[in-house]
């Protein structure tokens, strides 16, 4: 297939920019002429050159990037093997092979917007650690302060116990400043911690690995509620862990306390997950009490799918080569398909490829070799700039121009532009149906007539087009008679972690806390 500069843009977009050249038709004849004349006087020769693309090169960039399509007969598929794996994590004689494990969260009650009580929230996913105080006021109300402290590198990847050292002094300096320290109250703790555990109770988690860069040492296959409430006291702090949750299990809380309708948490950020509620009797590996409500919160860990090579007929060579330089080859395939830790760089890898075969930035071959540039350098190309890229419409692509001059190419041309704009929509596209396909099982699954999806992260909020990719689909693969709804979930990781805590441990009434957040580094 062959695309011309006017099929890269989009169906949508190509009408009022057909409109924009009509306006702008009258006003270029007038003002064309004395514009050309002056131009052929004051441009270097070189500015003269225009790159017309060859008919075959557009066919080669089109061929590099089928290989990012995937057809309606694929998903379907993906959905099947997605349910058989599903299947595998719940039952107790596949539990252990599963890729999908499939975590009963011990959270089986949904909140009901009654929830009274002031707790702390704990929240540790990515770079960022937040402490929250949390007033649940009984009335669908939450009033909160919170304070965000970021986790260095040297953190993230040292020693496990250095980690929940760390953690806890964060939390002392916020308890000191809400003067909630050294108090006769013990504060209970939800803590949401956004890593794959297996747990036997809330507030017991074992976590079986790592992901999204984390490599702590000493952490994995230990009870992560432990560790941290072992630092806790070694600090003579009064709280207690009460309750550790997913960050999927806190969206999806948050969500059921405005809309009793939710049944699956959603996470599109720097990793990706999903939770859902599921009966009882299908879950196997379920340890817990049988009294009602008989379901409980499945935190899925989707992002583990294809972990053992089924989703190998979608994967390309850019998929394989983010796999490999990353922390953890081999693990959360789903995951690194998906999410922003990792959707910036399978657009950077292919921008590369294109630029090597001599099919892009055909006006830069003096700048190839500028291995400087972050283009060459591993996470040079943030997945926030797939958004800005994407936020362009029409034929300006001033935010692409931007981004490409972030990343080294100054002056790029308009097919550069229009190509880059095509590989980001492309790319945020594959990754938009992949989410839909997965939500689409849970909802055909869970087989109410209104499923209500929460949903957070920043993959999600920030590109523009995500959540219309996501729906678009899944209007195609939901079945019929289900109505489903996706619904930005507010801070779940901050609020969902309060209400599980307060479900808990029905805490007393405490004096309400001001508002305001603030980062330190
Ligand atoms: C983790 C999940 C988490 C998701 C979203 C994944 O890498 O394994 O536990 O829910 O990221 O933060």
């Amino acid at each position: 297939m062959r695309f011309s500069v006017v099929q890269i843009l989009e169906d949508d977009l190509i009408a009022p920019i057909i409109k924009k050249v009509a306006y702008g038709l009258a006003t270029t004849c007038i003002l064309g002429g004395a514009v050309y004349a002056g131009y052929r006087v004051a441009a270097p020769a070189q500015q003269q050159t225009r790159h017309y693309r060859q008919p075959e090169l557009n066919d080669q960039i089109e061929t590099v990037l089928d290989s990012l399509k995937i057809a309606d007969d694929q998903l379907v598929h993906i959905m099947h093997l997605l349910e058989a794996e599903m299947n595998a994590g719940l039952s107790p004689s596949t539990h252990d092979q599963a890729v999908v494990k499939m975590f009963p969260t011990y959270v089986k009650n949904i909140p009901t917007g009654t929830e009274v009580g002031q707790v702390l929230a704990l929240d540790l996913g990515g770079t960022n650690f937040r402490v929250l105080l949390i007033d649940l006021r009984g009335n669908s109300r939450i009033e909160l302060t919170s304070k965000i402290f970021l986790i260095p590198q040297s953190i993230m990847m040292g020693d496990g116990k250095q980690l929940f050292r760390h953690l806890s002094e964060c939390l002392h300096e916020f308890m000191l400043k809400e003067h909630i320290l050294n108090t006769d109250v013990c504060y209970p703790i939800g803590f949401t911690f956004s890593f794959p555990c297996s747990q036997e109770g809330l507030a017991s988690a074992r976590l079986t690995s790592w992901t999204k860069g984390f490599s702590c040492s000493g952490v994995v296959n230990e009870d992560v509620v432990k560790l941290f409430q072992n630092a806790i006291n070694e600090k003579g702090i009064n709280a207690k862990c009460v309750a550790l949750i997913n960050d999927t299990v806190g969206t999806l809380m948050a969500c059921a306390y405005k809309d009793p309708a939710t049944a699956v948490g959603l996470i599109l950020g720097t990793g990706t997950n999903a939770c859902y509620i599921e009966q009882l009797d299908k879950v196997g590996t379920w340890k817990g009490d049988y009294d009602e409500p008989k379901q409980v919160i499945i935190n899925m860990e989707w992002g583990a799918f294809g972990d053992n090579h089924r989703l190998d007929f979608i994967r390309t060579r850019y998929d394989e080569e983010v796999d490999l330089s990353s922390t953890n080859p081999g693990r959360q395939i789903f995951e690194k398909m998906i999410s922003g830790l990792y959707m910036g760089e399978i657009v950077r890898l292919i921008i590369l490829d294109l630029l090597q075969r001599e099919l892009l930035f055909l006006g830069h071959r003096d700048t190839y070799g500028d291995y400087k540039t972050p283009l060459y350098n591993r996470g040079g190309f943030y997945t926030k700039f797939v958004s800005t890229v994407e936020t362009d419409e029409g034929i300006k692509f001033s935010n692409t121009r931007r981004v490409l001059e972030d990343i080294g190419i100054q002056n790029p041309t308009f097919d550069d532009c229009a190509i880059v704009q095509h590989i980001c929509r492309q790319v945020s596209k594959r990754a938009a149906k992949l989410a839909a396909a997965g939500l689409s099982v849970l909802i055909n699954r869970i087989g109410r007539p209104n499923v209500t999806v929460g949903v957070d992260g920043s993959l999600y909020r920030y590109h523009p087009r995500f959540k219309t990719n996501m729906e678009r689909c899944m209007d195609m693969l939901v079945n019929k008679s289900i109505q489903f709804k996706i619904a930005l979930s507010d801070d779940g990781s901050g609020k969902g972690a309060a209400l599980v805590a307060c479900l808990a441990e029905g805490t007393s009434w405490k004096k309400p806390a001001a508002h305001h957040e603030e980062t330190v580094n």
